[in-house]
């Protein structure tokens, strides 16, 4: 389920003004989504015109995003760590996300988590006081009833994501299957982290805690850049 606030230019802004912190040498973690996806073809335009840099792709779509712009892919398992990443979100409060609208939050968590700087690109709709976004849970197709009990039994309401144009539900880059799980407002974002990745079968959850380092905000007349240690 995603959150489709924002205009292109926002998001363009954004994703290209994060993109201006790559530096040669860097292995670049690549998000997911249309905010990110402008980062991408940033990169790929930047390398075209000479700089050295290792993309990780975080889902099906930015490692052919990337393919296609020319960034040269490689793997966690083959690098000594990742020195930034640049991920959309679809809400934000400060420094604290609510991730998954593209179910791709189990990859990007171990990319952004890993990066030394996670940087997220997004447009001025993302932006929320409280969260009350559904919570994107991935989760082993056997889990499915199990986990969507002991969801209901935290005080929230899951849905499975139904695929479009195939019948049946989302099926993730891994395999799995996707309940969006609405809780109202999220008063404790860190503690129902930790209670629903503490479920058997739940493969991530789209709650994102004390990993963002910075938010780019695309407005139409500029960037605005807010950074945890500020
Ligand atoms: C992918 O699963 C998500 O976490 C995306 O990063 C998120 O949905 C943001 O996407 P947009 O930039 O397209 O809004």
């Amino acid at each position: 389920m995603k959150n489709t606030g924002g205009t292109t230019d926002q998001k363009r802004r954004a994703g290209e003004h994060a993109a201006d912190l790559v530096e040669d040498g860097m292995v670049v973690g690549l998000g997911t989504g249309s905010t990110a996806a402008h980062a991408i073809r940033a990169i790929g335009k930047a390398v075209d015109a000479g700089l050295d840099v290792q993309g990780i792709p975080t889902s099906f779509q930015s490692r052919q995003l990337a393919l296609d712009a020319g960034i040269p892919l490689t793997s966690l398992d083959a690098v000594s760590g990742v020195d930034i990443a640049i991920d959309g979100a679809d809400q934000v409060d400060g420094f604290t996300l609510v991730k998954g609208g593209g179910a791709a939050h189990a990859r990007e968590k171990i990319v952004d988590a890993a990066a030394d700087r996670f940087v997220v690109v997004a447009d001025p709709s993302k932006l929320v006081d409280a969260l009350d976004y559904p919570v994107p849970v991935e989760v082993l197709p056997d889990a499915r009833p199990t986990v969507a009990d002991a969801v209901g039994g935290l005080g929230g309401e899951p849905t499975l994501r139904e695929a479009e144009r195939k019948d049946g539900p989302v099926v993730t880059d891994n395999g799995n299957v996707v309940l969006d799980c609405a809780f109202g407002t999220v008063e404790s974002p860190g503690e129902l982290a930790q209670q629903l990745a503490a479920l058997p079968g739940v493969v991530e959850h789209g709650l994102f805690v004390g990993l963002a380092d910075e938010v780019h905000v695309g407005r139409e007349d500029g960037v605005d850049v807010t950074r945890r240690d500020d």
